[in-house]
């Protein structure tokens, strides 16, 4: 068994430059648990690091054409680049770790019929606090996974946390979520639930065998939602979370990711700021729940080494990314989800609007669970929400765009599904 492995880090900004410092300073550790040591010995940048642990090249060809190292750790991010490079590696039987959830929510498939001869570890590309991807993959390996419940953007978790405390509204929210170094300048990506949405992707192909991609789910973000909103869910003893959901029913599999309102003594309730949270129900376990840092520099590079340790260990050419193709799970169209609903509608405050609201609920089949309205306060219009028993999407989105024309109507209404 050879004693050293070679590393190239293919990227050295947040994440590759702490897998550089990891390596080093926890090397003794590293090398007792694996037998081997793991060297960092080039790292791939846009432009020279005067201060970096390791010898920085800016030249993508020589770094990846390089045939002494032994394992690429693909840290760079972006979509087509690095899915041309690491398929480009895996093809010449080179070991891969990546943190890269975009490109996998893309191209994995393809990526895994690549690394059949290879090694390809993507542990750090979820959760990367969370070893996520080795408990599906091995840990809960014998569960037919019944569903997936998981809070997966931990800036997304910042801004609803701190609105569920009353009295901020989103601006702000992202706004100090900025200035904390919580959120990115162009924080769409988060805050719409894309980075989400790849997460969910890469453990329902692990849970599913699901080939789907962002564009295939329902993805809502979570921009619009407002103090009052986080009002209604307080007096009906609910908090909203972001959360990424998977649910299987015999073949059939749900994907979706959006704010929900969660009952406020559930565990995932109870996960605040940046924190990520995956509940697992599975057959034999019942419910499971995994907790910890999604992000960071030095909880992704915890990720990143423990492949670079397993590949280490085990020494293996040959890669099980763990995805179950052949149970041929088909997801569910969007429109055929069915869960409950809270509406917010916002509207002139006069006889008979009441009723009409009613009975275009009642014409598309929802049936109302509770109702409250807001007291008026300095506000002209009136403030109805309602929350509904279960309903399917295609009602829901039958009965708002209806609602969006009624001259009534003061502002576009607004919807969470409800997680119970
Ligand atoms: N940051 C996190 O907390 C986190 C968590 C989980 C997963 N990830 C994933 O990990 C990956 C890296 O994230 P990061 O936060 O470390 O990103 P980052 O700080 O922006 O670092 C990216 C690195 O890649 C280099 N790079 C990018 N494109 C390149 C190109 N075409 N040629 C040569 N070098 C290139 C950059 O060079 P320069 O330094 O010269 O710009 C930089 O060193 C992404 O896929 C991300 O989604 C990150």
């Amino acid at each position: 068994m050879q004693k050293e492995l070679k590393i190239a880090l293919l990227g050295y900004g947040v994440v590759g430059s702490a897998v550089a410092k990891a390596l080093i300073e926890n090397e003794k550790i590293i090398k007792a648990r694996c037998g081997v040591s793991i060297k960092p010995v080039i790292a791939l940048a846009k432009s020279k690091k005067p201060n970096a642990l390791v010898p920085i090249s800016t030249d993508i060809e020589e770094v990846i054409n390089r045939d002494d190292i032994d394992i690429f750790a693909e840290l760079m991010g972006g979509i087509e680049t690095p899915f041309e490079i690491v398929s480009k590696l895996l093809k010449r039987k080179k070991a891969v770790v990546t943190a890269n959830k975009a490109m996998l929510a893309y191209h994995r498939y393809e990526l895994e019929a690549l690394a059949k001869d290879s090694f390809l570890g993507y542990e750090a590309s979820v959760a990367g606090g969370i070893p996520i991807i080795k408990i599906l993959k091995e840990g809960l390996s014998a569960n037919n996974i019944l569903s997936l419940k998981a809070i997966l953007n931990g800036t997304s978790n910042f801004i609803l946390s701190a609105m569920s405390k009353g009295g901020v509204n989103f601006k702000d929210t992202l706004q100090k979520a900025q200035n904390l170094g919580y959120a990115e300048a162009d924080p769409s990506f988060d805050i719409k639930g894309f980075d989400a949405a790849h997460k969910l992707l890469i453990l329902a192909s692990i849970a599913y065998g699901v080939r789907a991609k962002p564009e295939d789910i329902l993805i809502q973000g979570i921009d619009e939602i407002g103090a009052e909103d986080m009002y209604f869910a307080s007096e009906f003893d609910y908090t909203i979370k972001l959360l990424g959901i998977a649910k299987a029913q015999k073949d059939k599999v749900e994907l979706r990711v959006h704010p929900c309102l969660i009952p406020k003594d559930e565990m995932l309730a109870k996960v605040n700021g940046v924190m990520n949270a995956i509940s697992v129900g599975g057959d034999m376990l019942e419910e499971s729940l995994y907790y910890g840092a999604g992000a960071g520099g030095n909880a992704t590079a915890s990720a990143v080494i423990s492949d670079l340790m397993e590949f280490a260990r085990t020494n293996k050419q040959k890669s099980v990314l763990g995805f179950v193709s052949e149970l041929s799970y088909t997801l569910v169209p969007k429109d055929e989800i069915c869960t409950k609903y809270y509406l917010r509608l916002k509207v002139e405050d006069k006889i008979g609007v009441l009723s009409k609201i009613t009975q275009l609920m009642s014409e598309n089949a929802i049936s109302i669970d509770s109702f409250l309205q807001k007291p008026k306060q300095d506000e002209i219009y009136s403030t109805l929400f309602f929350t509904t028993h279960h309903t399917f999407e295609k009602s829901v989105q039958n009965f708002l765009a209806i609602l969006k024309k009624q001259e009534f109507m003061k502002a576009e209404p607004f919807m969470i599904r409800i997680e119970q």
